[in-house]
């Protein structure tokens, strides 16, 4: 399986703490089944690419100390880009890979920025992709889901985290989850691993879950088509997306409970 979002290096942001943390989230990605993680620190704001040469510099020496202590784990680089309509696409961990192509981008958790589409179609026209960080931990598609089906429609692809569906985020989060699912709307799980305990690199079990519940044909695509192709720059043809049904339960999405738990779990 190949993991398309991550916070394996240790001391660039709020993942992993050192090196032996690190090496831990590292073993039990493997064990959980994952063949290739895409590592992707936050980058709040242009300003922070300044930490681009420490992560490139870690990036090489975490590929050497998997190799010396014998985990077989292939790793790639990107960025995990919080929005910004000036943000800078062109760095070297801007891109998967740096194939100029596909990017991973974060929306503030309490909506959907003013502006993304026109900037999205912008980017779309000029031959970027963007992959949605984690679409239903969003407040603003929690509250119209719909928006999720629009960005797709449009070009843009949606990366899930595997904890949404094991109800890690809350019942309102892993709803929103399998009503994504559902509607074919989601391209890519990751972990979004910060650590080596409550936020950890494993989505070996999700893809069982994935497989049980939408095939097997699903489960390839998510876990190792759709993510070949982003590392690689390749076109991918995501399946016909259909508009999302009513999540659940009115009292789940109610502002203030859905406010609540995103707050307390954390960005
Ligand atoms: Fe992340």
């Amino acid at each position: 399986m190949i993991d398309i979002h991550s916070h394996l290096l240790p001391g660039i942001d709020d993942g992993s703490e050192n090196w032996e943390e690190s090496l831990r989230m590292a073993r039990s990605a493997v064990q959980s089944g994952t063949t290739e993680v895409v590592i992707t620190h936050h980058i709040l704001d242009n300003t922070e690419y300044k930490l681009e040469a420490e992560i490139l510099n870690k990036y090489a020496e975490m590929k050497q100390r998997l190799e010396e202590a014998g985990v077989p784990l292939v790793l790639h680089l990107a960025a995990e880009i919080y929005y910004q309509p000036d943000m800078e696409l062109d760095h070297r961990i801007s891109t998967f890979n740096n194939n100029g192509r596909y990017f991973l981008v974060e929306f503030p958790m309490q909506g959907i920025p003013r502006g993304v589409d026109e900037k999205f179609f912008d980017l779309i026209l000029n031959g970027k992709t963007p992959i949605i960080a984690h679409p239903e931990r969003n407040f603003g598609i929690l509250k119209n889901p719909d928006r999720a089906y629009d960005f797709v429609q449009r070009g843009a692809l949606l990366q899930m985290n595997a904890a949404s569906l094991e109800g890690r985020y809350g019942e309102g989060v892993k709803a929103l989850a399998i009503a994504l699912l559902k509607s074919r709307l989601i391209h890519f799980i990751g972990s979004d691993g910060h650590n080596d305990h409550r936020r950890p690199m494993r989505i070996g079990q999700v893809y069982n879950t994935i497989r049980e519940l939408w095939g097997e044909r699903t489960a390839q695509l998510m876990f190792y088509e759709h993510p070949r192709k982003a590392l690689l720059g390749e076109e991918i043809k995501a399946p016909e997306p259909l508009p999302v049904e009513p999540v659940q339960k009115r009292s789940l999405l109610s502002p203030f409970n859905l406010l609540r738990k995103l707050v307390s779990k954390g960005a």
